[in-house]
């Protein structure tokens, strides 16, 4: 018997997702037309004996309650939402349920982030598992060198495949095999973190009797109760006949910010063509536009038969696009309008806004490997790309986002620009962030 969970998080983690976060909690931001835990969640079912998934997290109850009633109906596979009181970290907060988890006799636990896209092997990894028979495996993708930094590196062994070397985010380069955030533990995953809420504890009592360094420490100590999966977890057990890997060949991203989402919103659209060929729009007839490559549209959503839509383009409920649209890598939210012959181009396009005629939201440079049927000129801008706060990480990427109900009038341009929720734009802009 197999239990899942998946770790989603809660509201702070999300603030790298802005504009978008602000609307909806950022695993249930939708990517090729479906939550971005429906993923992950999806790739669950295919697990032989799976009895039950769990989203752990500490976002409010009621914004997943919805979402979770559904997908139970849909799969027929019980989903339910955990909540957190407060955050306990990666390993802690699968620790604080560890009596519903138990509660079905688990023989393994499938432990997923919420914030990765992948095909998310698991029923080949809970195979590899069984095999090494230690009590973790871990996902890992080699990645190029220098993006290596921002995630988990780790050494493995080339023919074992055990888990030799783990460093969390390490500044100076350890390896290019990296952890994907993707995890099959057997239940002594929690007498693993109870053996680190023990250290904890006594290395505390030993300080309390050394007031200097209990003084010093209680600054820079984690709650007792904070336990990372990375740091506190695999890092030590590295190297102990513990832990394994198992190297995924096929896709990966981690999904921090809305300008990943869109290359992410890409790949499961290409997954589809494998997975769920129904959910692409075919475009065949005269009574539909023209389609190119792979696209999602919501049954209800209302598209002109003259608009030309894709590669990668995904349109949600009760969108309404008109006469001569061009729509190409997008990812279009509920409710939007867009009005005859405007044009988007690499851009999200928030729940609500209304783009008027002969428009064009855009990226101001975006290379498609189709060719475009218009004159499309490459901007030289430069980007700035130092010293930028966190919110301006998306425009690094090239992409325009528009928040929730914004309207952008006829004829106007918008270049690279991230735009707050409920802005009119009427003249155009370019590489700006709009608050
Ligand atoms: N429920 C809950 N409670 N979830 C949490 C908490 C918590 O207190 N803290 C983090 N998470 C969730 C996040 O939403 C995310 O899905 C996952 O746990 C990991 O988040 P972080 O601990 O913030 O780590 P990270 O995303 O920066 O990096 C981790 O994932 C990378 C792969 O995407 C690390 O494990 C890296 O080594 C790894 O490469």
């Amino acid at each position: 018997r197999v239990v899942a969970v998946i770790m989603v998080g809660g509201p702070t983690k999300g603030t790298r997702f802005r504009p978008l976060s602000l609307n909806i909690p950022k695993p249930l931001f939708p990517l090729a037309g479906q939550p971005m835990v429906h993923h992950p969640i999806l790739a669950c079912k295919r697990i032989p004996n799976l009895v039950q998934v769990y989203l752990i997290g500490f976002y409010e109850e009621r914004e997943f309650a919805l979402y979770v009633s559904a997908i139970s109906n849909e799969l027929r596979v019980p989903v339910r939402y955990l909540k957190e009181e407060k955050p306990h970290g990666s390993a802690g907060g699968l620790y604080s349920f560890r009596d519903h988890i138990m509660e079905d006799d688990p023989s393994h636990i499938v432990l997923l982030n919420c914030d990765v896209c992948s095909s998310f092997p698991l029923p080949d990894m809970l195979e590899a598992h069984k095999r090494y028979g230690g009590m973790g495996t871990v996902l890992v993708i080699k990645v190029s060198a220098e993006s290596a930094n921002q995630f988990g590196e780790l050494v493995a062994d080339p023919v074992t495949h055990e888990l030799l070397h783990y460093t969390e985010k390490p500044e100076t380069f350890v390896s290019d095999l990296i952890n994907c955030g993707v995890y099959i533990f057997t239940p002594n995953i929690f007498t693993a973190i109870q053996g680190v809420f023990t250290e904890r504890r006594d290395r505390a009592n030993l300080r309390r009797m050394n007031s200097f360094e209990a003084l010093q420490s209680a600054t820079k100590a984690l709650p007792v109760d904070y336990v990372r999966l990375d740091q506190d977890i695999l890092s030590p057990l590295a190297g102990k006949k513990e832990l394994y890997t198992y190297e995924t060949l096929d896709f990966w991203e981690q999904i921090k910010t809305p300008g990943i989402s869109l290359k992410c919103s890409a790949l499961y659209l290409a997954q589809y063509r494998y997975t769920s060929p129904n959910l692409l729009a075919s475009g065949d007839g005269t009574k539909t536009a023209s389609i190119i490559g792979d696209v999602y549209i919501h049954p209800s959503a209302k598209v002109h038969p003259s608009a030309k839509i894709g590669p990668n383009v995904s349109i949600s409920a009760n969108a309404r696009i008109g006469a001569g649209v061009r729509l190409i890598s997008c990812i279009i939210l509920d409710d939007v309008e867009i009005k005859e012959n405007a044009v988007v181009i690499h851009a999200i396009v928030g729940w609500k806004c209304s783009i008027g005629k002969w428009s064009r939201v855009q990226a101001s440079f975006y290379l498609p490997s189709v060719h475009l049927p218009f004159p499309f000129h490459l901007n030289k801008l430069k980007l700035h790309v130092s010293n930028q706060a966190e919110g301006d990480y998306n425009a690094k990427l090239g992409i325009t986002i528009l928040g929730e109900a914004v309207a952008v009038e006829d004829e106007v341009v918008v270049v690279n620009c991230i735009v707050l929720p409920n802005k009119t734009l009427n003249v155009s802009v370019q590489e700006e962030i709009i608050l």
